[in-house]
C-alpha cells in the first residue's frame, strides 16, 4: 500500500484549513496554497486559536499542537507541491476554476501523485476529463468543520483506478475518519438523501399546515433529531443551502422530487441567511424568543411522520439506484448530519409496509412525482 506523507492543499478556507489540520494532526507534511496569502495566514492564524482550545479543554498536548503547525508550510506558488503524493483542493465551487488549477498542477507533480476534490456538488468525471491522466482523480469529501465531522464521502470518478479508492478509504482511516464510497451523482449520499428534510419541512410550512417552531419542535421532540430543519437551515445558512438544492435539482434534470421551495429563495434573497446575517426564519438579535411549538400531539406526529417517510424513501431509493451500499448510506447520515438512526434500519423499525402507505397517501393527496414510492421499496414490502 502506497503511503501518502506529502499533502498539498489548495485553497485555505474553512475546508482547507480544516483538511490540513486533519492531515497534520496524523504527522504529514502538509504545503497550503491559496491565490490570497493573507487568506493563509489568516487560517494559520485560525488554527492556532482553535489549537490553544483544544489544549484548554486538555483534549492536546502543547507539544502536539506545536508539531501540527511545523508540519504546515505556507507556499507562495503551485511549483512548490511538485513533490506531493497527494494533493487535495479546496477553492471557490467553480467548474472552470476548478479544472484550470488541475490541468495547471498535473504539469507540475510526478507521474503517481494523486489529484483529489473536496467539491460539494460537481460532477468527478467531468473534473477528471480535464486531466491527461484522469485514472489518478478521485473525490473527497469532507463535512464542516472538517476536523470534527467524522464522515468523509470517497467519490471515483468513472475513470478512477480501482485501487485508488481502496487507497483513500485506507489513508482515511489512519486520519481517525469514518469513508464511506459514493456513487458521482448529486449530492453524493448525504446532500441527496437529506434533501426532504428541508424541502419537506418548507413544503408543510407553505401549505400552512404548521410553523417554524412547530415543525422544528415536531423533528426533535418525535424525531429525536438535534435541530429541527429551520434551525439547521438558519446554521447552514439560507443562501448555502437553497445554491445546494437548486444545483441537486438541475444536476437530476428538474426531477420535482427535488424542487427548491420559493421560500427558501425569498430568504436567500432578502439576505435572511440565518445565524450569520442575525435573521433567518428565526431572530438572532437581541434574542427574541421564537413562537412557542404547538404542542398538539396529533399535528406533531403528522408533520413528523410525513419527512421521516420522505427520507427513509430517499435512503432506499439510494440504496436502489448504487449511490452506496447499504451501511455506507447509514453511516452517512448519522456520521455527517447526526441523525439520530441510520434511515433504512428506521424504516424496518416503522415497518417498510407503512413507509410505503404514508407514501402513497401523500400521492394520493397531490398526484405529484415528487411523492412516487421508491421500487426498492414496494420490493421489500413483498419480500
Ligand atoms: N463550507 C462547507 O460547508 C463545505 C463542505 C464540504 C465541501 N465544501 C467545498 O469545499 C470547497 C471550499 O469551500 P470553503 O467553504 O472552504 O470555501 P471558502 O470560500 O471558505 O475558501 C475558498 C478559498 O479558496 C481560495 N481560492 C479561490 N480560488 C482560488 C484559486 N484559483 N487558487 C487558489 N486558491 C483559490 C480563496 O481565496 C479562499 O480562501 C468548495 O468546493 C465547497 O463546495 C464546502
Amino acid at each position: 500500500m502506497r503511503s501518502f506523507k506529502n499533502i498539498g492543499i489548495i485553497g485555505a478556507g474553512s475546508m482547507g484549513i480544516g483538511i490540513a489540520q486533519i492531515a497534520s494532526t496524523a504527522d504529514c507534511s502538509v504545503l497550503l496554497f491559496d491565490q490570497n496569502k493573507a487568506a493563509s495566514i489568516q487560517a494559520i492564524k485560525k488554527l492556532e486559536k482553535v489549537l490553544l482550545r483544544l489544549i484548554e479543554k486538555g483534549k492536546i498536548k502543547p507539544s502536539k499542537k506545536d508539531s501540527i503547525l511545523s508540519n504546515i508550510k505556507i507556499v507562495e506558488n503551485l511549483d512548490s507541491m511538485k513533490d506531493a503524493d497527494l494533493i487535495i483542493e479546496a477553492i471557490v465551487e467553480n467548474s472552470n476554476i476548478k479544472k484550470e488549477i488541475f490541468s495547471n498542477i498535473e504539469s507540475i507533480v510526478g507521474d503517481d501523485c494523486v489529484l483529489a476534490t473536496n467539491t460539494s456538488s460537481i460532477s468527478i468525471t467531468s473534473l477528471a476529463s480535464c486531466l491527461k491522466n484522469p485514472n489518478r482523480f478521485i473525490g473527497i469529501h469532507f463535512f464542516n468543520p472538517a476536523p470534527i465531522m467524522p464522515l468523509v464521502e470517497i467519490i471515483p470518478a468513472l475513470q478512477t483506478t480501482n485501487n485508488l479508492v481502496r487507497e483513500i478509504h485506507q489513508l482515511l482511516i489512519t486520519w481517525n475518519k469514518k469513508p464511506v464510497v459514493a456513487k458521482d451523482t448529486p449530492g453524493f449520499i448525504v446532500n441527496r438523501i437529506a434533501r426532504p428534510f428541508y424541502s419537506e419541512a418548507l413544503r408543510i410550512y407553505e401549505e400552512q399546515i404548521a410553523d417554524f417552531a412547530t415543525i422544528d419542535f415536531a423533528m426533535k421532540q418525535i424525531g429525536g433529531f438535534k435541530m429541527g430543519p429551520f434551525e439547521l437551515m438558519d446554521f447552514i445558512g439560507n443562501d448555502v443551502n437553497y445554491a445546494v438544492t437548486e444545483s441537486v435539482f438541475k444536476a437530476f434534470y428538474y426531477d420535482p422530487r427535488y424542487k427548491p421551495s420559493f421560500t427558501q429563495k425569498q430568504y436567500s434573497d432578502a439576505g435572511w441567511h440565518g445565524r450569520k446575517s442575525n435573521k433567518g426564519y428565526y431572530d438572532y438579535v437581541d434574542n427574541i424568543a421564537p413562537n412557542s411549538p404547538s404542542k398538539d400531539e396529533k399535528l406533531l406526529v403528522e408533520i413528523f411522520e410525513r419527512i421521516i417517510a420522505m427520507l427513509i424513501n430517499e435512503a432506499v431509493d439510494a440504496l436502489y439506484l448504487g449511490i452506496a451500499n447499504e451501511e455506507d448510506i447509514e453511516l452517512a447520515m448519522t456520521k455527517g448530519v447526526n441523525y439520530p438512526k441510520g434511515l433504512i434500519n428506521w424504516g424496518r423499525e416503522k415497518s417498510f409496509s407503512w413507509v410505503v402507505d404514508k407514501i402513497d397517501s401523500l400521492y394520493e393527496i397531490y398526484h405529484e412525482d415528487r411523492y412516487r414510492c421508491s421500487p426498492l421499496l414496494r420490493k421489500k414490502v413483498t419480500k
